[in-house]
């Protein structure tokens, strides 16, 4: 049976010179990785107590919901800019490569709620901070963050210092 990293592209130079782009679509498209990654991240919420999945667009949906479906737990996205027609809050954030802003609505998690944030890949880590810092101005707990895989170089879990975090692949 391969494991988990084997089924991961690496794009050297995309989207920019120097990026060494970790490909997600090259694990999805085989029955088996998609699996091995669902059911790796969803190892890591064993002992978690949760009411609420978070994901944040556009790869944390992909990992995030099947896992929300999996706990019977409801999923909450949490969108760039724009994207989202009810009432929100906003956070602006750097990225590897650029800037982007998330959004999530208002009504989406409630004061008191236990939140797991997911996401395929933590670089810098700004866009999981910004994320759980829009769950904690809604008054959520953010208990535990899971990554499919990790840039270590990055040091992305100091921004994260203070939550519970756990990926499944690290690249140093
Ligand atoms: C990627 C990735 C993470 C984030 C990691 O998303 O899926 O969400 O960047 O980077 P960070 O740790 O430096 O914040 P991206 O914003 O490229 O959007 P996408 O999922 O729609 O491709
Ligand atoms: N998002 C930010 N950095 C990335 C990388 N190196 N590979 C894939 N997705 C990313």
């Amino acid at each position: 049976m391969k494991k988990i990293e084997e089924y991961v592209r690496s794009i050297p130079d995309f989207p920019e010179p120097g990026i060494i782009f970790r490909d997600v679509t090259s694990i999805l498209q085989d029955a088996d990785g998609l699996k091995l990654a669902i059911d790796s991240m969803q190892d890591c919420l064993k002992d978690v107590d949760v009411d609420v999945i978070v994901g944040t667009e556009s790869r944390g949906f992909i990992f995030g919901m099947p896992i929300a479906y999996n706990l019977h737990k409801p999923f909450v996205p949490v969108r760039k800019k724009g994207k989202l027609p009810c009432e929100t809050i906003s956070a602006s954030y750097d990225l590897e490569y650029g800037k982007a802003e998330i959004e999530i609505h208002k009504d989406a998690i409630k004061p008191g709620q236990k939140v797991v944030i997911i996401d395929d890949l933590i670089a810098t880590g700004g866009t999981v901070e910004a994320a759980a810092k829009l769950i904690e101005q809604l008054g959520g707990e953010v208990v535990k963050i899971v990554f499919l895989m990790e840039l270590a170089g990055l040091e992305g879990r100091k921004k994260l210092e203070k939550y519970d975090v756990a990926s499944v692949i690290r690249y140093e």
